[in-house]
């Protein structure tokens, strides 16, 4: 019988993934609670024709050169910024990723967040909890409106366009960014403005960033933007930490230059700056953009799937992002 194909996963995903995984390949599994070290990515992959990793996983140009009979990196994530795409793209190796699944979950949380800092949800929990609710009161824990305000939606890709979606239902002017502007006729259905970056800062009530991080995204955020915001201003984050410089953000919001942030991503995750975590005027939550059990377990099976046409079937996988691999 023919050798079947070794496929190293990193962690153990939810069980639909792993079933389909385990009927088509013979695999390597990493710890089930704590990322797989890089040495010990780089020991398991040498006989290995599939990767299946993380997006805590740092696939570098060493990682990739260890793989000898890799084919094919599939990423549980739709961000790929933790792989080394570049060194792939030498060694015509493609990489996936999981567009699509994650959209709608990841525009819900986009929602939650921007709900619980502009109400002060977190706070008013916390207040409770703490046995301090005794009795009506009109000053008690004010918030901002938040329907018929300015959202500016900085990346109209696919999570942008559904976190606008969203902001209709709530009344709300939609102001966009994106290195390319849509249409007249898809702005007008999707109910959304361009505007400069720089205007949008000035204008919105809540701003929230969806787009990737690379090169020219990094710190797309400093000092200079956020002194463009207005001071009752919120700034929501689930992309990636990086596209936001956090120190500058931290001494905003300290400084009370703006009025709040809400992240599900950080700098230098999962680390989280202490200054953020010492403010009540901060919503913070651990990387769960995608977080929903129906999420996870799609994202899992596109993962696998795209493992699968590559190695069983002997395509090109659907979610390539580097295509180039394929000419
Ligand atoms: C999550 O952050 C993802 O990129 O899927
Ligand atoms: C990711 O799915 C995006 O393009 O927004």
């Amino acid at each position: 019988m023919k050798r079947r194909n070794k496929v190293l996963v990193t962690r153990r995903l939810p069980d639909p993934g792993m079933d389909l995984l385990a009927r088509h390949f013979c695999l390597t599994t990493g710890p089930a609670d704590s990322p797989m070290s890089n040495k010990d990515i780089i020991r398991e992959i040498r006989d290995c024709e599939g990767l299946l990793c993380l997006l805590t996983d740092n696939i570098d140009a060493e990682i990739v050169r260890a793989g000898k009979k890799l084919k094919v990196i599939a990423n549980y994530a739709v961000g790929y910024n933790n792989i080394d795409v570049t060194e792939a793209t030498k060694f015509k190796i493609p990489v996936t990723n999981t567009p699509g699944v994650l959209t709608e979950t990841t525009a819900d949380l986009t929602f939650a967040l921007l709900l619980s800092i502009a109400r002060r949800i977190v706070e008013a929990d916390k207040f409770s909890r703490q046995g301090k609710f005794i009795g009506w009161s009109p000053m008690l824990l004010l918030g901002h409106d938040v329907h018929e305000k300015n959202l500016g939606i900085i990346g109209l890709g696919r999570i942008g366009r559904a976190v606008a979606r969203r902001a209709k239902g709530f009344g709300m002017r939609v102001f966009y960014y994106d290195l390319s502007r849509i249409s007249d006729d898809e702005e007008k259905t999707l109910g959304v403005e361009y505007h400069t970056l720089d205007d949008l800062l000035k204008k919105s009530d809540f701003i929230c960033i969806h787009v990737s991080l690379n090169e020219q995204t990094r710190h797309m955020i400093a000092k200079e933007k956020l002194a463009l915001m207005k001071p009752s201003a919120y700034l929501i984050n689930v992309a990636r930490g990086p596209i936001i410089d956090e120190q500058a953000l931290a001494q905003a919001l300290y400084e009370k230059r703006i009025a709040g942030c809400a992240l599900d991503v950080y700098e230098h995750e999962p680390a989280i700056n202490k200054k953020l975590l010492s403010m009540d005027n901060t919503v913070l939550v651990p990387h769960i953009g995608s977080a929903s059990i129906e999420t996870r377990t799609n994202m899992a099976i596109i993962a696998v799937k795209n493992i699968i046409s590559i190695l069983v079937d002997q395509t090109k996988a659907p979610n390539t992002v580097n295509p180039e691999v394929y000419e």
